[in-house]
């Protein structure tokens, strides 16, 4: 088996048209190779194809062409091995109303075969923060209790890779915390690998060793995350000034300035291109003088900004 917790090759997916619907052409031919033991973050805009692309390792969607491989295992091949081997957190809330969250639990392990005396329905329900929820509907559980309770199902199996589909959409900042220490508690432990898609960038730059940006179906991006990030070369001084700012500054080519909330001005400019002595030289030759000045470097959603604006053209 090789170093790849799941290898694609050649993916496409076409949803049939319905009615007045044109058939839609959702993933055009992605190629991915996702290393074990990484969390790997699948970002991209509304419709990108990433829920496609999952729900397919899932097993859930069939694909129109290419190979999958899950764990060693061709999913047309070892459809059975390929699928034990995956966990996956749907991004749809599709949970049986009149199961309780342990029947939930239990019901899944049963899918799976887990023997009764290997289930770990109560550690999964204490780290799902839902022991006190056991035996209660899911119907009476609110939006992020029933999105716990999902992720507690995609591994009453212990599977060696899963999937979350924006597990901490709708989920309040205490349990996204939480949520997140599992996350990387279960890598880092049982060195599961963990593939998850959100719109939280912020996240996905703090949780992520490695992300893949798809847009339009399309794999557009695909490194490390710090290494994503330091392909951006923007940066930005904001200077406060004191005293009131002249009209117009001469600013080195390239340097742009806005004015932000409190009297601060934003110099932004590309470290390829000006330096920011020169940024500063020319507010200094202005007649200003700086009270206090701080440096902006570029995130991943400036990443994701320059790779995908326009996305919803
Ligand atoms: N069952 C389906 N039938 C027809 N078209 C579909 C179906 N499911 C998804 N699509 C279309 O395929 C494209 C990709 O959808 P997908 O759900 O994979 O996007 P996504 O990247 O997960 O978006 P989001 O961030 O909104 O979850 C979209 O244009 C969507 O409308
Ligand atoms: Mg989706």
């Amino acid at each position: 088996m090789g170093e790849n917790a799941i290898e694609i090759v050649g993916l496409q997916k076409t949803y049939g048209g319905s009615g007045s619907q044109p058939p839609k052409e959702a993933l055009k031919g992605v190629d991915m190779a996702i290393p074990k033991g990484s969390i790997f973050g699948l970002l991209g805009p509304n419709g990108a194809g990433k829920s496609t692309l999952i729900n397919i390792l899932a097993g859930l969607v069939v694909k129109s062409a290419g190979q999958v491989s899950i764990w060693g295992f061709d999913q047309d091949v070892n459809p059975r091995q390929s699928r034990a081997a995956i966990g996956v957190m749907p991004q749809e809330l599709n949970l049986d109303p009149f199961f309780t969250a342990r029947q939930a639990l239990d019901v899944q392990a049963g899918l799976y075969a887990v023997p009764k005396a290997q289930r770990r329905t109560d550690e999964i329900l204490a780290m799902i923060g839902l022991t006190d929820k056991a035996d209660v509907y899911s119907r009476t559980l609110s939006g992020g209790m029933r999105r716990r309770l999902l992720l507690g199902k995609a591994f009453v199996h212990r599977p060696p890779i899963l999937v979350l589909d924006e597990p901490t959409a709708g989920v309040d900042i205490e349990l996204r915390q939480m949520l997140w220490s599992n996350v990387r508690k279960l890598n880092e432990e049982n060195g599961t690998t963990i593939i998850l898609t959100t719109h939280y960038l912020e996240e996905a730059e703090e949780m992520c060793d490695e992300i893949a940006i798809i847009n339009h179906g399309a794999v557009i991006a695909r490194d490390s995350t710090a290494a994503l990030i330091g392909q951006m070369d923007a940066k930005t001084l904001v200077i406060h000034p004191e005293g009131t700012v002249p009209d117009h500054i001469a600013l080195p080519p390239g340097v742009t300035l806005e004015h932000r909330r409190g009297g601060g001005i934003a110099l932004s400019y590309r470290t390829g291109q000006t330096s920011a002595n020169a940024v500063l030289s020319a507010i200094h030759e202005a007649g200003i003088s700086i009270l206090d000045v701080a440096s902006e470097e570029p995130d991943l959603e400036d990443v994701f900004m320059a790779l995908t604006s326009g996305a919803h053209g």
